[in-house]
């Protein structure tokens, strides 16, 4: 689906406003701080925090009830599946995308003559330097240059070839807010037999991915951002049903196993058959965290979480080109949940400073003043923004 037709799909249904305004009131830093920084850390919701306290709680008082944090585990898998559009069974529980992206790196060899990866010249270093380590193996790692703070299909089609093993690029990048074209990469990558590894950290949760899953390889992301854990521990990992069998679990323990609770011990090596295999031992505590952070989604609904996003991102924009304030230029398909306004001379410290002042909370990425709306936004904080900036 283009962002003009979810768009669409925006005003057709219109939002449920009662309820999702609701969950503005779970998370209370909002009565005070306008926060626009969920591309950092997301807020905390009270379903969180009542989550954290009672499992701690118990587990002070009776000791820890591993059956229950596993169990959270796979509740947390559940959601986040639904959330993307897959099935829990092709989801992988990982610590990290850098993990993630580690263990589609291992699976490769020593490269054959003109094997080559192609890669963002500007992508977060989680999505970066484990493709790195494969220069190593004698992989030539092709970067391709950033244009309006992303990577367009052309760049990366001039850099594909034949000998292309793998394609990795973050959905949505993280300090400009591009959002990949993940059907015309898709494309790029059939034709050369190459392999995509998406890092969707900037897209889980704030935009639908249901759409695109088709066309991916591998995505991962971590629990931190618009899937409001701030205190991470968890990440998760879908990977096409047909590329599981081809990888090998580099990283299997006990957690890998068909039953994890009864693989402690060899000499067996029962592996899970779906993408279980591809898990690493839990956080527990992030995944009593996950589990109530991601029943968030189900609660208000995900297609009403993504179509708030999408208002609320274009009153955003419309706001800030009402204050002369230009954000970098992306059209309509490249546009996501972040916004991102050149910084050019301004001194970030004084101006984040000056916004801070105002509870206005928001980061300087990459040259940019990075602004992110999540559901839990609403009109008056950006109004309050935008009288922050004016005032500067
Ligand atoms: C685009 C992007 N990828 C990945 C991450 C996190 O990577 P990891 O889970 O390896 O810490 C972030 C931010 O934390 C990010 O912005």
């Amino acid at each position: 689906m283009t962002v003009v037709a979810w768009l669409e799909q925006v005003v057709a249904m219109g939002t449920d406003r009662e309820s999702i305004e609701s969950a503005r009131r779970l998370f209370p830093a909002t009565e005070k701080l306008s926060y626009f920084n969920t591309a950092a850390v997301s807020l905390g919701s009270t379903i969180l925090r009542d989550a954290y306290t009672n499992f701690v709680a118990e587990w002070t008082e009776n000791g820890l009830n591993t059956t229950r944090a596993e169990q959270a585990g796979e509740n947390a898998r559940r959601s986040f599946a639904k959330i993307i559009g897959a099935r829990a069974e092709n989801i992988a529980l990982i610590p990290s995308v850098s993990a993630a992206a580690g263990l589609i790196a291992s699976q490769f060899g020593i490269a054959e003559r003109g094997e080559n990866v192609v890669i963002g010249e500007r992508e977060y270093s989680s999505n970066h330097f484990p493709w790195r380590m494969l220069e190593r193996k004698g992989y030539d790692i092709r970067q391709t240059p950033f244009r309006n703070g992303g990577l367009e299909p052309d760049d990366i089609a001039q850099r594909t070839d034949g000998g292309t093993i793998l394609i990795a690029y973050s959905a949505v990048q993280s300090a400009s807010g591009h959002r990949s074209d993940i059907l015309g990469i898709a494309d790029i990558a059939k034709q050369a037999g190459a392999m995509t590894f998406v890092d969707g950290s900037q897209m889980a949760g704030a935009l639908p991915v249901a759409p695109y899953l088709d066309s991916i390889d591998v995505f991962a992301t971590s629990d931190h951002k618009f899937l409001l854990n701030a205190v991470r521990g968890v990440g998760y990992c879908y990977i096409r049903k047909s590329l599981q069998r081809r990888l090998v679990p580099t990283n299997a323990g006990w957690k890998a196993g068909a039953v994890p609770l009864e693989s402690f011990f060899g000499p067996e090596m029962r592996l899970s058959q779906t993408a279980s295999r591809f898990d690493n031992s839990l956080n527990w505590l992030a995944a009593i965290g996950d589990e109530a952070a991601l029943s968030l989604f189900d609660r208000f609904g995900i297609d009403t979480v993504f179509n708030r996003n999408a208002e609320l991102v274009n009153l955003l924009r419309d706001r800030l080109a009402e204050i002369g304030q230009q954000p970098i230029s992306l059209p309509p398909v490249n546009q996501s949940t972040i916004v991102a306004i050149p910084l050019d001379d301004t001194d970030p410290t004084t101006l984040l400073k000056h916004l801070k002042a105002r509870d206005v909370v928001c980061r300087a990425r990459d040259g940019n003043l990075r602004l992110a709306v999540h559901f839990y936004n609403n009109a008056d904080d950006i109004d309050r923004l935008v009288g922050a900036l004016k005032s500067c």
